[in-house]
């Protein structure tokens, strides 16, 4: 029988699968963490929903025998048009996560973005991926921006992504029931639970604590790294009085690419091209925030209309080369993918990563191929009808 490392690398034939895998591995409360969405999750089976209503009219007799899936997104290039999401506190759904996230994203040329909600200090992943990109989300005084910018730039960070759609924490009733909290509070269901996973005992749980001591949010601050115990981390979750302002004194202060996390109104898009962001990331953030959010499919044309010549990026649900297809003919230059890959890494760490970025390179090189365009550029001129 192949153990759970072994299935991630060998048994998964495409991005959906690492999902049951991982539901077999995973504690209860750590898995549900993952996949859950706000209130009733209808977000989340909306955006399958709207990406499996586009579809593609296929060119045939082009030659496609030099076909390329490599992009330039802010002037760095790339071997294919996605990347790894920010995902918080990645380190302790799989061992040394961020770092194997990282680690598989350089050696595959795609990028990699961390999360200022990650329990692995950025100078380490600086150090990992040198260039890579870092999503703040950022206490709303201007010296505390000043410092934080000091602190991620000095990384080596080339990217500032600032995420834009957590005014609030979410309600995310499934982590209630499960009993993952942030503070994280230990009760007896949940230690029930995390000793029924050996798996994950063993090899997260244990091997984090040995490597790091108490998990800490690293990223948060300039300063303060708070254990995931403490009661400072619940006002991570978001911050209410942000604005528009404090995303101006992040322009100002930034000197490297600026984008903006979170965008799903034509008009906010409109706002980011005028402040001098370099891109927006048009999510609903996997369905974690706003419950019955519009899908980034659905207005994604609508806001290539008024992005100027920003890049457009675009996240929530994608998994199939084709997903990544349909995002990029209605206009995206590159496409996030979250949850999958935290799966991968929990079960099998960098080498799972590596097959679950090799799996979506393949696809992406079939369709691209069956769709008679031998660049990402062409895909642009590609009909994609909504049924
Ligand atoms: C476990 C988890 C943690 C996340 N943490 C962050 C975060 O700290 N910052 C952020 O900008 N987005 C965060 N996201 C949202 C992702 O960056 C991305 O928008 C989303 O996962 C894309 O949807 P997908 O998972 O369906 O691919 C998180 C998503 C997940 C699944």
């Amino acid at each position: 029988m192949l153990t759970p490392r072994r299935s991630a690398e060998k048994a998964v034939f495409n991005l959906n699968e690492f999902e049951n895998l991982a539901r077999r591995y995973l504690p209860r409360a750590i898995f549900g963490y993952v996949q859950g969405g706000a209130d009733d999750g209808s977000t989340i089976a909306h955006n399958r929903r709207a990406l499996d209503r586009l579809r593609m009219v296929p060119r045939v007799l082009r030659d496609v025998s030099s076909c390329s899936q490599q992009v330039t997104l802010f002037g760095q290039g790339f071997a294919s048009p996605f990347m790894i999401a920010p995902m918080g506190a990645s380190a302790i759904i799989g061992p040394d996560a961020d770092n194997a996230m990282a680690r598989a994203a350089r050696s595959a040329r795609i990028p990699y973005i961390l999360s200022a909600n990650a329990i692995t200090p950025l100078e380490e992943i600086g150090r990992t991926y040198p260039g890579c990109w870092f999503a703040g989300y950022q206490k709303p005084d201007e010296s505390n921006i000043e410092r934080m910018l000091g602190r991620v730039a000095d990384a080596g960070f080339s990217a500032y992504f600032l995420t834009a759609d957590v005014a609030v924490g979410s309600n995310r009733e499934n982590n209630r029931r499960n009993g993952y909290t942030m503070p994280f509070r230990p009760t007896a269901r949940l230690a029930l639970d995390l000793m029924r996973h050996p798996f994950w005992l063993y090899r997260t749980g244990w091997k984090t604590f040995r490597q790091r001591g108490m998990p800490r949010i690293s990223n948060i601050d300039p300063v303060a790294r708070p254990s995931i115990f403490s009661r400072e981390i619940s006002a991570v979750t978001g911050y209410a009085q942000f604005s528009w302002k404090h995303a101006e004194m992040i322009r100002r202060r930034w000197k490297g690419a600026f984008v903006i996390k979170g965008i799903l109104s034509p008009e906010d898009a409109r706002l980011a091209r005028e402040m001098g962001a370099d891109g927006i990331v048009v999510s609903n953030h996997g369905g974690r925030q706003l419950d019955c959010a519009v899908s980034p499919v659905e207005t994604l044309a609508r806001i290539r209309d008024v992005s100027g010549g920003m890049t457009l990026l675009v996240d929530s649900g994608f998994r199939r080369g084709t997903d990544i297809i349909k995002g990029l003919a209605m206009g995206a230059d590159g496409v996030l993918i979250g949850r999958p890959f935290l799966y991968a890494a929990a079960l099998g760490g960098e080498p799972a990563l590596r097959h679950a970025i090799n799996l979506l390179q393949r696809e992406i090189h079939t369709d691209m191929c069956l769709m008679g365009v031998a660049d990402c550029h062409s895909l642009r001129e590609q009909t994609v009808i909504s049924e």
